[in-house]
């Protein structure tokens, strides 16, 4: 093999190293793209507020939200412990025979030991206008005795992908001897 001089092995390195990318990577598995080409426009997103009414349906032969996992029977007064499964209507109105906007999917446990407080992981399922089959996903805690409960919008899907914002909560009646609740929702979204 021919020697080379210090000088020229360093610049050989470098040309390796400058030439070789990631070498554990295939190429294809990640690409920079410009965000115009999918329709995004980074200087120009949008705040959208939207109202509605969430239905916890407990009561009747259609409950829309079902206990999954009983509280301990021994647990505290805060139901620490339960899961409840929902599937419930948001409705533009407080009457549920009001227009159907959407469907919160998803679920709520009990998750605090000190109060009744409530950790929400839900998908409103949009069903409404242009926003039929866009959705958000909402994740947070729920202490369900405050006036008004705020949880973060973490992202969504459709009309909003990217998106960002918060969910403000506030009870609009409650049966105590079914377990039936309305519950107004104010969302506020950064979306594209
Ligand atoms: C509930 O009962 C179980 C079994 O008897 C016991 O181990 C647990 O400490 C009890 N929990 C509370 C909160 O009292
Ligand atoms: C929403 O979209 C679904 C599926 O495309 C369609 O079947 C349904 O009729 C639409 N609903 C409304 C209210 O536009």
């Amino acid at each position: 093999m021919a020697t080379l001089s210090p000088i020229s092995s360093l610049l050989l390195l470098l040309l390796l190293l400058l030439s070789s990318g990631s070498p554990t990577l295939a190429s294809g598995f990640a690409t920079a793209l410009d965000p115009s080409l999918m329709g995004i426009n980074l200087g120009k997103e949008k705040l959208s507020h939207f109202r509605f009414y969430w239905h916890d349906v407990q009561s009747g032969p259609h409950p829309s939200s079902v206990t999954v996992v009983p509280p301990p029977s021994n647990s505290s007064a805060t139901f620490f412990g339960l899961i409840n499964m929902i599937d419930n209507p948001l409705t533009l109105r407080p009457d549920p025979g009001s227009e159907l906007v959407g469907r919160a999917q998803g679920l709520y446990s009990s998750a605090s030991q000190e109060e009744v407080g409530l950790l929400m992981i839900m998908n409103f399922a949009f069903v409404a206008g242009k926003y039929n089959g866009s959705g958000i996903t909402v994740l947070g805690r729920n202490p369900v005795l405050q006036k008004v409960r705020e949880m973060p919008v973490i992202s969504g899907c459709g009309l909003f992908r990217f998106a960002r914002g918060y969910a403000q909560a506030t009870t609009h009646t409650f049966d105590r001897k079914t377990g039936d609740a309305v519950v107004e929702y104010n969302v506020y979204v950064l979306h594209y």
